[in-house]
């Protein structure tokens, strides 16, 4: 998949919803508008916008309404909003390949302008012609999902048990979430048929499994991935890989690995213990089965709608997800 056919394709869509998130930030605060600008000019894979207008394409055609543009814009303003919280929760110091705010300025920084981005999100939907309550509802449960992901990862990361299904519920929740939002408000903007609408959350839960699972896949696999590797585990998250390794061996080593991960922040060296561990028990290559198997059912689910240019893409981002490499 080239990204520049997806963008010639959406044309003039695309080219509003970045006039509309970089309108919607500005400010007479000079200090703002400079990070402001920082983030923008290291925007990331913006995949969550690319994922609304195909979708509201696939669910409507072209070009879309005013609507269809501000959630994919207020989507991409929330999604920058959770990152710059999500590195001060971290203490991660690189994203994009670049400092992040948080070890630029300082995390006071990062905290404030991701309260200011995630605002200006919600007064996008406010803006709204059609639909708003409905929407807003939409996105205030998305941010419950995501703070109760990352909470029930953090409970999990004190006492080291996660089972595969906790797994699931903590990405669905922090990144799947998310992508329910993208592709559910862009077919409400439309105004899709119910069933349409049923399969725009059925491919974007799939979708938010298979990325956050190749992003843990990429935090062990290593490699430039424009933030630091190995972070999880550092961290005691138990992710697939690991989970994985853990379903090939007895109960009394399971006992042993999760132990080090437990007490892994008081013992870093475990770290590299846990990672060996993964290495040798062929972790990824599990994680990388039920990562194809998501983005199959991502692709599947969206058998419903008509063909188009707009499905094909939808497709297409389903196949970039299982290969990408950042
Ligand atoms: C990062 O998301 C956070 C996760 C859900 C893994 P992306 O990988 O989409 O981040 P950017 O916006 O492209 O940097
Ligand atoms: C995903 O969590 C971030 C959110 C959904 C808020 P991670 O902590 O795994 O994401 P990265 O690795 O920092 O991008
Ligand atoms: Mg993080
Ligand atoms: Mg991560």
């Amino acid at each position: 998949m080239d990204r520049r056919d997806i963008l010639g394709y959406l044309g003039d869509d695309w080219i509003r919803t970045g006039d509309m998130i970089r309108s919607s930030l500005d400010s007479d605060i000079e200090l703002l508008n400079w990070t402001n600008a920082y983030i923008l000019s290291h925007g990331g894979k913006q995949l969550r916008p690319l994922l609304a207008l195909l979708m509201a394409r696939a669910c409507g055609g072209g070009p879309l309404p005013e609507d269809s543009i501000r959630y994919a814009a207020a989507v991409e303003l929330l999604h920058n909003a959770t990152l710059l919280h999500d590195d001060v929760a971290d203490g991660s110091m690189i994203r994009r390949g670049s400092p992040t705010v948080a070890s630029m300025l300082d995390p006071e920084h990062s905290v404030l302008v991701g309260d200011y981005w995630l605002v200006k999100a919600v007064d996008l939907v406010l803006g709204a012609d059609r639909n708003v309550t409905v929407v807003i509802r939409l996105f205030a449960g998305t941010l419950a999902r995501l703070a109760e992901g990352e909470m029930l990862q953090l409970q999990k990361a004190a006492s080291a048990d996660t089972s595969e299904e906790d797994y699931l519920r903590i990405i669905g929740d922090k990144t799947g979430s998310l992508f329910e939002t993208a592709c559910l408000s862009a077919a409400i903007s439309v105004d899709a048929s119910a069933e349409w609408k049923r399969v725009a959350v059925e491919y974007a839960r799939n979708l938010g499994y298979a990325f956050q699972i190749k992003d843990d896949i990429l935090d062990y696999a290593g490699g430039d991935i424009g933030k630091p590797v190995g972070v999880d585990v550092r961290e005691g998250k138990i992710t697939l890989p690991l989970l994985g390794a853990l379903r090939r061996v007895d109960a009394g080593l399971q006992e042993e690995i999760r132990g080090k991960v437990r007490t892994v922040r008081e013992h870093p060296g475990y770290a590299s213990d846990i990672m060996d561990f993964v290495r040798e028990h062929d972790g990824i290559s599990y994680a990388q089965e039920r990562l194809r198997v998501f983005s199959g059912l991502a692709k599947e689910a969206l058998s419903p709608l008509p063909g188009s240019p707009a499905k094909d893409y939808l497709v297409a981002l389903a196949t970039f997800t299982e290969e990408r490499k950042k």
